[in-house]
């Protein structure tokens, strides 16, 4: 009698499915709290990191309604690389008619994928992550782009919502102090608010104007923050840009076309930011070409590009989805640090597939 002996390869251990967290707005604030300039760092290390092409970004979708044209929902799938290596997903919706009942216009969850088994790990509060690695990441751009140039005494916030505030902390975090503040929003409610907001905080001595004018704002104010929610461009005259500012333009469809074609312009990725109407996208539909790119921040930082200081500087950064990523593993690995970390019992169940 002969004895059957199997070929096959001994079955191999199954991987542990990882356990699935929640973590809540409250715990990402707790974890980002005060860790403005590592928080900017990260940002830079994960900006490398996709510049260098240890990233996958693919374009951003945007789920858009026939029924409710203003409003949206925006899926930033990516992954990185690096130290880091986690992938994901930021689902962001922008429903303006919330403000008018009272709550937020946006929201926004990220899910982080572990990078060996594909299984997403946890599910975070990501507004405040969103905003915070926008004003990082804005907060870097500000200091990389001043190098050549006198650093800016004057700022001017155009559009004074939940970024504008999370922008300026993160100046002031990473050592801006400013002599004026200037500030300009549509709604009067909204300029009072954040104007209470820079007195509460009183970081440096500042004076703080509120204009009724966007031309005074924009002429008063060697850097200018654009954090609105204008769908197509309102600032047309490029003679308001007369003195050179640095412009942050975060909303990235407040500028005219003839703006952006006087002044020196960096974006954060080509491919993004030249999509969905923005203000870079519309001067290449205008002049057929994208010559007015000058490169990307990360040309600035590595010193390949020269920025001339006779015209203004336009920084246009559409928001990848690394950057999210990026800041969201950093809060789930301080969450996990402080023993607070929520899992959801059996999230993943019917584990056994084969029998
Ligand atoms: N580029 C990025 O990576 C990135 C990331 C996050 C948010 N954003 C953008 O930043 C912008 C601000 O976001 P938020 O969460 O602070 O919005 P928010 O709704 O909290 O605040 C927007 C503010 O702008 C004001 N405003 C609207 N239109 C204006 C106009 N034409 N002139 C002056 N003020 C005006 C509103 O009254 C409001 O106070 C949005 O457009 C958002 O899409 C960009």
């Amino acid at each position: 009698m002969s004895t059957l002996r199997s070929t096959a390869p001994a079955t191999p251990e199954p991987a542990a499915v990882p356990p699935f967290a929640v973590i809540s707005g409250a715990q990402v604030q707790r974890a980002l709290l005060g860790r403005e300039r590592q928080v900017m760092e990260l940002v830079e290390s994960a900006y490398r990191l996709h510049g260098a092409g240890d990233s996958v970004n693919p374009p951003s979708y945007f789920l858009r309604f026939p029924d409710r044209p203003s409003s949206r929902i925006i899926a930033l799938p990516a992954s990185l690389g690096g130290q880091v290596r986690v992938d994901g997903l930021k689902w962001i919706s922008s429903f303006p008619g919330n403000v008018a009942a009272g709550i937020p216009r946006a929201s926004a969850v990220l899910i982080l994928n572990d990078h060996e088994t594909g299984y997403p790990f946890a599910c975070l509060e990501s507004s405040i992550i969103s905003a915070t690695r926008t004003a990082a990441f804005a907060a870097l751009a500000a200091d990389r782009l001043t190098r050549g140039r006198r650093r800016p005494t004057r700022v001017g916030f155009f559009g004074v919502g939940l970024i504008a505030r999370y922008l300026h902390t993160f100046l002031a975090g990473t050592g801006w102090s400013f002599d004026e503040i200037g500030v300009h929003d549509l709604s009067a409610d909204n300029a009072a608010g954040f104007r209470g907001y820079l007195e509460r905080t009183g970081v440096g001595g500042h004076r703080v104007t509120v204009h009724d004018s966007p031309e005074r704002l924009i002429r008063s104010s060697d850097l200018v923050v654009f954090a609105t929610v204008a769908g197509e461009p309102h600032v047309n005259d490029l003679s308001w840009f007369d003195h050179n500012p640095l412009v942050l333009h975060v909303s990235l469809r407040d500028l005219a076309p003839e703006v952006v074609l006087g002044s020196t312009n960096i974006v954060d990725d080509v491919e993004h930011c030249l999509k969905a109407d923005t203000s870079p996208h519309l001067a290449e539909q205008l002049t057929g070409n994208r010559d007015f790119l000058t490169g990307t921040l990360e040309d600035v930082i590595a010193g390949r590009v020269f920025l001339p200081t006779d015209r203004p500087l336009v920084f246009s950064p559409f928001g990848l989805g690394v950057l999210d990523l990026a800041v969201g593993k950093f809060v789930h690995d301080e969450v996990v640090r402080s023993g607070e970390l929520c899992v959801v019992d059996d999230f993943f169940h019917e584990l056994r597939r084969y029998g």
